[in-house]
């Protein structure tokens, strides 16, 4: 009896991985001003997230997850704190540093896709590689591969319109790994998303941490979307459980 109530935990363990950590996060304060009115979204924060984990962050409306994300993937610089992402101290890091280290180490997915309705699905996975010094048909080539990983090779020269929302998504997540970034960041990812696309686009992140060493920190509002992360974190009230 008492086997088989501990089987699930036990299970949750075992996905979990429990390599050094990529991501530290000390004492991390983040206040905004509304006109001379301080925000405090984060006070005194610390997180530590092992290389190749899946992780989701959920919390209420308003409690900072985006703030938090974006804290991460070095958008947005911690009012005080340390922020150790990927052997780098982000605080140490110029604006042009922190561009260049961004485009190389994270991959970002967002609700709403974010795909460039004039090009096609492959022009848009190709678009971050043009910062790159690579070739045309180097570039051409890893953004094929990108697509290939997430499934559709066949839709390569479709327009964003012409596809489904899972798909643009999915599209999205290619364009997010055509650089080989180390971290993905996806805030609410499944949120404009049926229960099947979405189911589709989760099974996707859960191979590219597991079969690709990505990690992952995914918020989400869906508990079933956070189930199927190795990690499920809580943000209330700038306290992080
Ligand atoms: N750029 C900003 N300027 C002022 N306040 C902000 C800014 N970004 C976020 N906030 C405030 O910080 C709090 C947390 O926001 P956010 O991180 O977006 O929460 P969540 O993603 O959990 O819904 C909210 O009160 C929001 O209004
Ligand atoms: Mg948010």
């Amino acid at each position: 009896m008492a086997q088989t109530e501990s089987a699930p935990a036990a299970d949750k363990a075992a996905k979990a991985p429990s390599g050094p950590p990529i991501i530290e996060l000390t004492g991390i304060k983040k206040t905004f001003w509304r006109g001379k009115e301080p925000v405090r979204v984060l006070d005194g924060l610390n997180l530590e997230v092992a290389t190749g984990a899946f992780e989701a962050l959920m919390g209420p409306s308003g409690s900072g997850k985006s703030t938090l994300l974006n804290l991460i993937a070095g958008l947005d610089r911690a009012t005080d704190g340390l922020v150790r992402v990927a052997g780098e101290e982000l605080g140490g890091l110029s604006e042009r540093q922190l561009a260049r280290w961004r485009a190389n180490t994270i991959g970002f997915v967002f609700q709403s896709f974010h795909l460039i309705p004039v090009l096609t699905a492959l022009q848009n996975v190709m678009l971050p590689l043009s910062l790159t010094s690579l070739g045309r048909s180097e570039r051409k080539k890893r953004a094929e591969t990108a697509l290939r990983v997430v499934g559709l090779e066949d839709r390569a020269a479709h327009y964003p319109r012409q596809l489904s929302g899972g798909q643009e998504q999915r599209v999205a997540i290619a364009r997010a790994i055509v650089n080989d970034p180390k971290i993905i960041v996806a805030d609410e990812p499944t949120g404009d998303l049926d229960r099947q696309s979405a189911e589709e686009v989760l099974t996707l992140l859960g191979t590219l941490a597991r079969d690709f060493g990505k990690t992952i920190m995914m918020v989400t509002h869906d508990p079933a979307a956070a189930e199927k992360a190795t990690v499920i974190r809580r943000l209330d009230k700038g306290v992080l459980s």
